[in-house]
C-alpha cells in the first residue's frame, strides 16, 4: 500500500509484482531447500509479496488504486532445485489469473551450473518443456498468451570467468586436524562464495615458469585460503557443509605457483568484498574469441582506498567535535 499511494493520483500505472511463492530452493548446503544464503523463496526468505495475500490485500490495493498489473515475478534462489523451480513455475501461472491484465511471467534465475564433478548443471529443455506446456495450456483456459520471460544471470557467465592467483605461503600444521595450506594473494576479497555460501570451485595449479614441462606429476592435499586474516577467508569448503573446510587433492604447489579458481564469472567480481582489510580491486582482464587479452578494469590505486577519509587537526575535533560542518 505505501508503494501505491506514489500513485494515488495516477490510475492506470503499470507494476510488476514480486511474489514469494512460498516454496524456495537454492545453495551448497545438503539441502536446498531449508534456509540458505541463496534461496529466496519460501518462509525464510522477506524477498517478494507473500503469496497467501496476492488474491486479497494486494489485489484489494491494485483496484483501490487503479494499478495496471503487467507482470508476475517470482525468483526462488539461485542454484535451486529443477524441480521444485518447475514446480513453482506452474505455481506462479495461477498468480497471473488473478490479474487479467498480466501480459508477463518473469521466473527469474537459479538455473545451477556445475562447476565441479557432481555438480549437475541445469537442462535448459528438459525443465522447460513442461513449462511451456503449461504456458499454452493457460493460454487456452485464459484465452490470453503470456510472454515468459527468465533472467538467467549465473547459466550465462559463471564459466566465462577465472580468478587468477599467486600462492604466496604454504602453512603446515600437525597432529589431528593437521593441514597444509595454501595462502593466496587473493581471497574471499575476490571470490566470496566459497566463505559466503560454501561454494566449491574448480582449482587448478600452474608452475611459476609458464612452462608445461614444470608441471610435474606430484599432488598433495591442500586447504587453500585468502589473504585476510579471518578464518572465513576459504577457499575450499567441505562440499555440503559450508561451515567446514576441506583438503582438495591438488598439483604440488611451490611459493609463487599461479592458482586458478574457475567458474568465477558469476557472483565474483561483482560480489567481491572491495578494500576489505584495505585490499585494493582487482584488475580485470578480457580475453577475446582469438585469445587476446585486454585490461577492463585497472588495479585500483591505494589512495582511492582512503581518498573519502576526511584527515582532522586536533584543534578542529575540539572546535568541532562531531565534525557536522565537514559532513554537511
Ligand atoms: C530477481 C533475480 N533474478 C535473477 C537472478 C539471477 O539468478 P542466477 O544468477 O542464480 O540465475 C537473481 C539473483 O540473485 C535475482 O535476484
Amino acid at each position: 500500500e505505501r508503494f501505491a499511494k506514489h500513485y494515488e493520483n495516477k490510475p492506470g500505472m503499470k507494476v510488476g509484482i514480486r511474489v514469494n511463492p512460498g516454496v524456495g530452493s537454492g545453495g551448497f548446503s545438503k539441502s536446498t531447500t531449508s534456509f540458505s544464503k541463496t534461496n529466496v523463496g519460501g518462509p525464510s526468505s522477506s524477498f517478494g509479496i507473500w503469496h497467501e495475500l496476492v488474491d486479497g490485500p494486494v489485489k484489494d490495493i491494485v483496484e483501490k488504486y487503479g494499478l495496471d498489473v503487467e507482470r508476475i515475478h517470482t525468483h526462488i534462489g539461485s542454484g535451486s532445485d529443477p524441480e521444485i523451480w518447475q514446480q513453482v513455475a506452474k505455481q506462479s501461472l495461477s498468480f497471473c489469473k488473478i490479474f487479467k491484465s498480466v501480459h508477463s511471467l518473469n521466473l527469474g534465475g537459479g538455473y545451477k551450473v556445475g562447476r565441479v564433478e557432481g555438480e549437475k548443471t541445469t537442462d535448459l529443455q528438459e525443465i522447460g518443456q513442461p513449462v511451456a506446456d503449461a504456458f499454452r495450456t493457460f493460454a487456452e483456459e485464459e484465452g490470453r498468451e503470456l510472454k515468459m520471460e527468465i533472467e538467467p544471470g549465473t547459466y550465462l557467465v559463471a564459466m566465462a570467468g577465472a580468478l587468477v592467483t599467486t600462492v604466496q605461503d604454504k602453512v603446515t600444521t600437525t597432529g589431528e586436524g593437521g593441514h597444509v595450506f595454501l595462502k593466496l594473494d587473493a581471497g574471499m576479497t575476490d571470490v566470496l562464495r566459497p566463505s559466503l555460501y560454501g561454494a566449491v570451485h574448480p582449482i587448478t595449479v600452474l608452475p611459476s615458469s609458464g612452462d608445461v614441462a614444470d608441471v610435474g606429476s606430484e599432488t598433495e592435499d591442500v586447504v587453500v585460503v585468502g589473504h585476510c586474516c579471518e578464518s572465513g577467508d576459504l577457499m575450499t569448503p567441505k562440499p555440503g557443509e559450508p561451515e567446514d573446510l576441506a583438503e582438495r587433492t591438488l598439483r604440488q604447489a611451490a611459493i609463487g605457483d599461479l592458482l586458478i579458481m574457475d567458474g568465477s564469472g558469476a557472483y565474483c567480481s561483482g560480489m567481491s568484498t572491495k578494500n576489505y582489510n584495505s585490499f585494493p580491486e582487482s584488475p580485470e582482464v578480457l580475453v577475446d574469441r582469438e585469445g587476446k587479452p585486454h585490461l577492463i578494469r585497472k588495479r585500483q590505486p591505494l589512495e582511492q582506498i582512503f581518498q573519502n577519509e576526511v584527515q582532522l587537526s586536533s584543534t578542529s575535533i575540539f572546535a568541532d567535535p562531531v565534525g557536522a560542518s565537514e559532513a554537511a
